[in-house]
C-alpha cells in the first residue's frame, strides 16, 4: 500500500504524493534550517488554509527527473537560500544543477515542465553581493522551461526583515494559490502537527536529556555531524580581553581527541547551546509545567511527512524548554497571533492582537524592546518581568504544549571560526569568542534589558564553571537594566559535565576558506576584531610547515616562500589586542614571512582625529598589496563584520587595484575583483 512496498522508490516523490493524497510538493534548500521551517510552515498554512497536504522534501533525498510527472491540480514550492557568495546550499547543489545544466533530462525526456505550477521563496541576506541569486535562477529555469509562476517570487532578506518579508509576501501568493488551484480558503481545520503524552514508567536510562542522537544516548560510536555532535570537554577556557575592558573575549579548547573529528583550518565550529535557565523557568510558570517539568513525555507527528519531531524523544518538559528549541530569540509577530486564544484573561487576549496585527506597535514594543515571547506571556497577563519567574508571581496560560513544540523553532547550533590549525594542535580545536551583550531600545511597556547573545553568553558561563569562577550575573537586575542569570549547565546529564570536565557539544563544518597549498603565494589576510580567529589558524598552520620544511631542507628553506601578512584592528594595544603575545613567537619562526600591521583605532589617529582602520593601513601599504596582488598571485581573505568592515575593505582593495592599472576603482579595480572572487583569490568569512 505504501511507497516502500508499493511503487518500491523511496526517492520517488510522486508516488510519496500520491500515496498520502499530497497536492503540493515543497522542496528546500537549506544550510541552517531556516530555509526548511519555512518550507514547514509554508505545508502548514497550505494546510489549515485549505486543507491540502504537502511532501516537505530535502532534494537531496529524492529524485528530481520526474517533476514532470506532478499532475496538473498540484504545484511545486521551492523555498531556496542563498550561501556564502551566491552559492546554493549542499542539500541543493543537485537541484541546481539538474534545473540549469542543458544535459539534464526529466522523466519524459526533455527539458519540458509546460504547465507546472510553481511557487518561489528564496532567504538570502542583502550584505552580500549575490541577494537571493538561487531563489531567482531556481525561478528562471522553471519558467524558462515552461513553469508557470504562483504569484510574486518571495525575497527574504536574513539581514533584516525575513520574517516580515515573508508575512508581507505569503497571503498574495496564496491569493494567486486558490486561484491557480482551484481551492478555497477555510476548507481546513485548526490541526496540531503533534500529540504530546506523559509517560508513566520509562526507563530513565532511555530519556533524552539534551543528547542530540540515538548514538549519544546511548554512547555508541559513530560519525560525529551536525545530526550528532559530540559532546567535547574543555581543556582550557581563558579571557583575552584585559581585565579593564567592559566587553569579554573568550579563548576556548575543545579535545577532540578519540572522537573521529578531524578539521582544517578555516573551517567552523558548530556549537550547540543551551537556553539560560531565566528564561526556562519563565516558560516553565506561564505553561504551568513548573510541578511536572521532569515528566518523561513523548511526542508523536501526527503527519510525519509534514512535521517531523524537531528533536529526539521521550524526554522532559524542561529539557525540551532548555535543549531543543529556541525560547531565548526576539518573538515573532505570527506566534502572538496564533497564541492570543489561549489568553487566560480577555485583557491579555487583546495585547497579544494588538502586537500580532499592529506592525509598528510590534516593531516598538517587541523587536526593539527585544522581547522573548515568555517575557511577552508575562507582560500580556500583568505580570512583572523583572522579578525571577516562579508559579506564585507569573499567570498560567492555557497553551497546550504541543502548540508550543509546532510553533518555536528547533534551537539551532552557532558558528565560530575555528582559530587553530589541527597541524600545530592535534586533537584539539581552538573557538575565539567574542561575547554578545547590547542594550534593548525601552518603551512604555519594556524596561531598560541587557540582550545576551545566547551562543556566546553559553561559552562564557562554560569558561566560568571549568575555571571555577563565579558567574558575575546572578541576578535579575542590576538595579538599572534586566539581566540574565546563568545557564543551568551543572544540571543532569544534559549539562554535559563528567567529574571536573565541562563539555558542549560540537561538529564541524567545512569551509573552503583556505591558504593556497603553494607557500610561495603572497598572503594578505584583513581581520579585525574577531575577525582574526581564522587568521591565527592560518598562521599557525604555515609554521607548522615552516617546521618540516626546516627540518628537510635546513634554515633557508623558506627563503622562497611568499610573504604572508596580516591586517588586524583593535580598540586599544593594552585592551583587545587578541593574541598580541603569540604574533611574535609566530613572526620569528616564520623568519621574516609573516608581517602583522595593527590599527589601534582608539590609541592612535591620523593628524586630522580620524580613526585609522585596517583599510587604512591597507591603503598605506597600497604599492606592496597591488604588488601581491597583481605580480605575485597572490591571495587575499577578509574575516569580520560584513556590512561595514568588509564593505570598505574591498572599496579599498578595489581602489588600489584599479590605481595600479592605469584606471579606476569602479571600472578597472571593480573588474580586478570581480576576476579575484572568480578564481578563489580573494574570499570572505564574513557576518552581520
Ligand atoms: P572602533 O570600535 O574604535 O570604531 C575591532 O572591533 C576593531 O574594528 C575596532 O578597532 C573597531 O574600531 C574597528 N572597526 C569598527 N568599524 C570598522 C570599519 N568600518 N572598518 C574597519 N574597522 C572597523
Amino acid at each position: 500500500k505504501s511507497s516502500a512496498n508499493g511503487s518500491g522508490n523511496p526517492r520517488d516523490f510522486i508516488a510519496k504524493m500520491k500515496d498520502g493524497k499530497k497536492r503540493i510538493v515543497i522542496f528546500y534548500g537549506s544550510q541552517t534550517g531556516t530555509a526548511e521551517e519555512y518550507a514547514i510552515r509554508l505545508a502548514k498554512e497550505a494546510k489549515s488554509k485549505f486543507g491540502l497536504s504537502s511532501l516537505v522534501c530535502d532534494p537531496e533525498e529524492y529524485d528530481f527527473e520526474n517533476l514532470d510527472q506532478l499532475p496538473e491540480d498540484c504545484a511545486a514550492f521551492f523555498v531556496m537560500a542563498t550561501y556564502g557568495e551566491g552559492e546554493p546550499t549542499d542539500n541543493a547543489v543537485q537541484l541546481m544543477q539538474n534545473l540549469e545544466d542543458d544535459s539534464f533530462e526529466f522523466t519524459n525526456g526533455g527539458r519540458d515542465l509546460t504547465g507546472l505550477k510553481y511557487v518561489v521563496f528564496g532567504l538570502g541576506n542583502k550584505t552580500y553581493e549575490h541577494y537571493n541569486v538561487i531563489g531567482r535562477r531556481v525561478d528562471a529555469s522553471l519558467s524558462k522551461m515552461g513553469g508557470i509562476r504562483i504569484g510574486e517570487r518571495g525575497e527574504g532578506d536574513d539581514d533584516k526583515s525575513m520574517e516580515e518579508d515573508y508575512l508581507e509576501w505569503k497571503d498574495g501568493m496564496w491569493e494567486a494559490f486558490a486561484t491557480a488551484l482551484g481551492v478555497e480558503e477555510g476548507q481546513g481545520g485548526d490541526s496540531a502537527d503533534f500529540v504530546v503524552s506523559e509517560l508513566d514508567s520509562h526507563p530513565p536510562e532511555k530519556v533524552y536529556l539534551g543528547e542530540y542522537s540515538a548514538r549519544a544516548l546511548t554512547k555508541t560510536k559513530g560519525i560525529h555531524d551536525a545530526k550528532n555532535p559530540y559532546a567535547a570537554p574543555i581543556t582550557v577556557a581563558r579571557e583575552l580581553f584585559a581585565s579593564h575592558a567592559d566587553r569579554n573575549c573568550v579563548h576556548i579548547e575543545f579535545n577532540t581527541e578519540g572522537s573521529g573529528i578531524t578539521y582544517q583550518h578555516g573551517d567552523h565550529l558548530g556549537v550547540w547551546p543551551i537556553n539560560p535557565d531565566l528564561e526556562v523557568e519563565r516558560l516553565l510558570c506561564t505553561l504551568g509545567l513548573h510541578d511536572k517539568q521532569d515528566a518523561v513525555i513523548g511526542i508523536e507527528s501526527l503527519d510525519p511527512a509534514l512535521a517531523k519531531v524537531p528533536f529526539p524523544v521521550p524526554t522532559t518538559y524542561a529539557t525540551v524548554l532548555r535543549h531543543y528549541i529556541d525560547i531565548n530569540a526576539v518573538a515573532g509577530r505570527q506566534i502572538l497571533g496564533s497564541l492570543s486564544k489561549f489568553a487566560p484573561t480577555p485583557e491579555a487576549e487583546a495585547f497579544m492582537k494588538e502586537l500580532n496585527t499592529n506592525k509598528e506597535k510590534y516593531h516598538t514594543v517587541v523587536a526593539e524592546g527585544c522581547l522573548k515571547l515568555g517575557e511577552i506571556l508575562q507582560l500580556a497577563a500583568g505580570n512583572d518581568i523583572t522579578k525571577i519567574p516562579s508559579p506564585e508571581n507569573t499567570t498560567k496560560w492555557s497553551i497546550p504544549f504541543d502548540i508550543i513544540v509546532s510553533a518555536i523553532p528547533r534551537l539551532q547550533p552557532r558558528y565560530y571560526s575555528i582559530s587553530s590549525s589541527p597541524k600545530l594542535n592535534p586533537g584539539s580545536i581552538h573557538a575565539t569568542v567574542v561575547v554578545l551583550k547590547h542594550e534593548n531600545t525601552p518603551s512604555e511597556i519594556v524596561t531598560k534589558k541587557w540582550v545576551h547573545g545566547l551562543g556566546s553568553n553559553f561559552l562564557l558561563n562554560l569558561k566560568h564553571a571549568t575555571n571555577g569562577e563565579p558567574t558575575p550575573i546572578t541576578s535579575v537586575s542590576d538595579g538599572e537594566h534586566v539581566s540574565v542569570p546563568a545557564y543551568l549547565i551543572d544540571g543532569p546529564r544534559g549539562a554535559y559535565k563528567t567529574e571536573t570536565t565541562y563539555k558542549a557539544p560540537v561538529h564541524v563544518r567545512r569551509s573552503t576558506f583556505r591558504l593556497p597549498t603553494n607557500p610561495k603565494s603572497p598572503v594578505i589576510m584583513i581581520g579585525p576584531g574577531t575577525g582574526v580567529a581564522p587568521f591565527r589558524g592560518f598562521v599557525q598552520e604555515r609554521v607548522a610547515l615552516a617546521r618540516r620544511a626546516i627540518e628537510k631542507n635546513g634554515p633557508d628553506a623558506l627563503n622562497d616562500w611568499g610573504r604572508i601578512s596580516l591586517f588586524y584592528g583593535c580598540r586599544r594595544s593594552d585592551e583587545d589586542f587578541l593574541y598580541a603575545d603569540e604574533w611574535p613567537k609566530y613572526a620569528e619562526e616564520l623568519k621574516g614571512k609573516f608581517v602583522l600591521h595593527t590599527a589601534f583605532s582608539r590609541e592612535k589617529f591620523n593628524p586630522d582625529g580620524s580613526k585609522i582602520y585596517v583599510q587604512n593601513l591597507l591603503w598605506n601599504d597600497r604599492e606592496h598589496i597591488a604588488q601581491a596582488i597583481l605580480e605575485g598571485k597572490g591571495y587575499v581573505y577578509i574575516c569580520g563584520e560584513a556590512k561595514n568592515m568588509a564593505k570598505q575593505v574591498e572599496e579599498v582593495l578595489a581602489k588600489i587595484l584599479g590605481e595600479a592599472k592605469g584606471g579606476s576603482a569602479e571600472v578597472e579595480g571593480a573588474a580586478e575583483l570581480k576576476l579575484l572572487k572568480e578564481r578563489s583569490r580573494l574570499m570572505l568569512d564574513v557576518w552581520s
